[in-house]
């Protein structure tokens, strides 16, 4: 499965994340239960009216909320940066019975997959805690096989721009004790990493939490001709 990426991801900024994940890894559950309660158990089961079926990566996939949602039948792969995370996640393990699940410690901005081999991807509040989440968006569309989709729930920057401003401001605090960037632009991001945007649904009234629905485009016939047009 070892396909290298270029270039690599900085690795101060992946030790800083890791090392955030798994402090707050033994917590984390119990941090997130209001919100899980409240919005985001509402919101996973969206993702997976349409997930993408056969093999499937989920990236970041923190301490297994998403697992119980993987449908009979699929072999999903699991990636997480942060090793106590992801022990939890085998801890939840329990409920994918029917599908196949391997959970390897990886860093999104460095997949070691080989291309096009995933059939498409899931991510859930993910990207906002990417160092670089356009490298990292790049990667998964680097391991999905053309044609084949990316599924998201993200939050992102307001387009109010009172409340946009504000959360430009409050950023920096966020990062330093969550380890979350609250002002991203993640659709655009999706974009300039080389997918199509099928779908960017707001789910809540003020449009800070998106569902997001990306494909990575086929080749074009002359790329097919000529992977390399400029030799
Ligand atoms: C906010 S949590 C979300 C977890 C889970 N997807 C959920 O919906 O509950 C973000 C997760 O992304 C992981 N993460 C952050 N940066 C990452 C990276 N570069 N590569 C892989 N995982 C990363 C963190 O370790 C953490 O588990």
């Amino acid at each position: 499965m070892n396909e290298p990426a270029q270039p690599g991801p900085d690795p101060g900024e992946s030790r800083k994340a890791r090392r955030r994940y798994d402090r707050i890894a033994p917590v984390y559950d119990l941090l997130n239960r209001f919100a899980e309660w409240f919005r985001y158990r509402r919101w996973r089961p969206l993702v997976w009216e349409r997930a993408p079926g056969g093999r499937v990566l989920e990236v970041g996939v923190g301490t297994g909320a998403n697992l119980p949602y993987h449908p009979d039948g699929s072999s999903v792969v699991a990636i997480d940066l942060s090793g106590r995370m992801l022990e939890r996640a085998a801890e939840a393990d329990l409920s994918t019975d029917g599908c196949s699940l391997e959970l390897v410690q990886m860093d999104a901005q460095a997949l070691g997959f080989w291309e096009g081999s995933f059939d498409g991807a899931v991510a859930t509040f993910v990207f906002c805690s990417v160092p670089d989440e356009e490298q990292g968006l790049e990667e998964t569309l680097r391991v999905i096989r053309p044609g084949g989709r990316m599924l998201l729930l993200e939050h992102v920057r307001s387009e109010n721009p009172v409340l946009g401003r504000l959360m430009d401001w409050l950023n920096p605090l966020v990062v330093r004790t969550m380890g979350v960037n609250i002002n991203r632009d993640t659709v655009d991001a999706v974009r300039r990493a080389g997918f199509h945007v099928r779908e960017d649904r707001p789910l809540d009234p003020g449009g800070i939490f998106r569902l997001i629905e990306a494909v990575r485009p086929e080749p074009t016939e002359r790329e097919d001709r000529d992977p390399n047009p400029t030799r």
